[in-house]
């Protein structure tokens, strides 16, 4: 059976579609299925902000398709490991989990990384920080896919 892998954010339209999108691009999809939500319900059904369409486009990876969700509870059960891009992410989901098991899918996206920043930035302000935040998440990515190929 394939591994089930989330990705989330707050708003789901501009750092785990990337998340989502870069993963998936980098594992067999036979093999590991990547979703991405928000824990915020802003923007459910909205195509990704169109400056992560745009920087993932520069990148080769197209996310245009990806339609915004918000995390719910059955996410707990339904992936193996959940992603949050922020500590308030992480926050805002460990206060949803009924149970330990919950609890220990929940890691941050750059644990992942040797690195002292663990937080993904929240880019929807800022018009240019969507390349660092791509290059952010496309790093832990290339540990994860890695560690998942190996299991
Ligand atoms: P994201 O960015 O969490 O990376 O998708 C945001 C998108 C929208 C909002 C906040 C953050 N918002 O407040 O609408």
């Amino acid at each position: 059976m394939a591994i089930k892998v989330l990705m989330v954010c707050l708003g789901n339209i501009c750092r785990s579609p990337l998340a989502e999108g870069i993963l998936q691009n980098k594992v067999d999809s036979d093999e590991i299925h990547v979703d991405s939500a928000g824990t915020g319900g802003y923007h459910i059904g909205s195509k990704p902000d169109p400056r992560s369409i745009e920087v993932g486009k520069r990148h080769s990876i197209d996310i245009s398709h990806q339609r915004c969700r918000q995390f719910t509870t059955a996410d707990f059960d339904a992936f193996d490991v959940i992603y949050a891009m922020d500590r308030s992410n992480y926050r805002n989901i460990i206060a949803l989990a009924q149970n330990e098991h919950h609890k220990n899918k929940v890691k941050l996206l750059l644990e992942a990384l040797d690195t002292s920043t663990m937080e993904v930035p929240d880019p929807y302000y800022d018009d240019d920080g969507f390349e660092h935040v791509f290059h952010l998440i496309d790093e832990a990515c290339t540990v994860i896919a890695k560690k998942l190929d190996n299991k």
